[in-house]
């Protein structure tokens, strides 16, 4: 066959990877189950096996967000991709978002909610610091945001963000949490139901000990039903929590 561009030298020699300590905030060394399931053979993304497989990651995943929510999934991006498909799915044109930061991950979240058009609130503190139910409260009161965003681990400063409360608060306000698990959950206690979270996500390749590339995230009834009541598709087709809840099989109708 002829080529115009060769096949590049690291082709043609073995594959070697060091094997290296890795520490928090991630990424972390995978368990050595992790590392035998990837040896594993690939299969067919309709195969009953592989589906029966994404049921048990399904359970697995509720387990560790210690949620029944029926739409808790796993979606093929790190961290930063449960992050878009949270701010994707719920926010429209025009909509308040009260963003918390305090480091680098709460500017992020800015950033993707100010992209699908939010009217974009950053409530901010030194970094190094949290937020207190006061402060939150003064700010849910002032702004009247549709969702307000938090980092319970911010790895770029270290800081813990207690969650107890901020939900019965949020629902006080009508307004959604959405809260960042990326860099903390499997670490810390992540109760998604009992603290009324609405939204969560957080990444495989930190605490989980797992490789980058999914993106858990969990969707209660409060939120999938403002999404239900959109008035405007939601823009990404790949983001789409209706496209992929469907792909996963968590509503009753048929997988497609
Ligand atoms: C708190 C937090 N959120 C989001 C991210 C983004 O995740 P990823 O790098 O997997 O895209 C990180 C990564 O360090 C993080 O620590």
């Amino acid at each position: 066959m002829d080529s115009y561009v060769g096949p590049p030298a690291s082709l043609l020699k073995p594959l070697s990877i060091p094997n290296k300590v890795l520490l928090g905030a991630g990424p972390a060394n995978c368990s050595p189950r992790v590392l035998h399931a990837m040896s594993l053979p690939v299969l067919g993304h309709l195969h009953p096996e592989c589906t029966q497989l994404m049921d048990e990651v399904k359970a697995g995943l509720q387990y560790v967000f210690q949620t029944k929510n029926p739409v808790t999934l796993a979606v093929s991006a790190s961290g930063h991709g449960g992050m878009e498909m949270a701010m994707c799915n719920l926010v429209e044109p025009g909509d308040v978002v009260l963003v918390t930061v305090a480091g680098i991950w709460g500017k992020r979240a800015a950033d993707m909610a100010a992209r699908y058009g939010a009217d974009v609130r950053i409530l901010e503190k030194n970094p190094g610091e949290n937020f207190c139910l006061r402060i939150l409260e003064g700010a849910l009161a002032r702004h009247r945001p549709v969702l307000l965003f938090l980092v319970q681990g911010e790895s770029s400063t270290g800081v813990y963000q207690p969650l107890q409360g901020v939900g019965p608060l949020c629902r006080r306000y009508d307004c959604l949490l959405v809260v960042d698990t990326v860099a903390s959950l499997g670490g810390v206690s992540v109760q998604t139901d009992q603290w009324e979270i609405d939204v969560i996500y957080s990444g495989s390749q930190k605490v989980l000990g797992s490789p980058a590339g999914l993106a858990p995230i969990s969707f209660n009834s409060r939120a999938l039903s403002k999404i239900k009541s959109r008035k405007t598709p939601v823009s990404v087709f790949y983001w789409d929590v209706k496209h992929l809840s469907n792909y996963w099989a968590c509503s009753d109708e048929p997988r497609q």
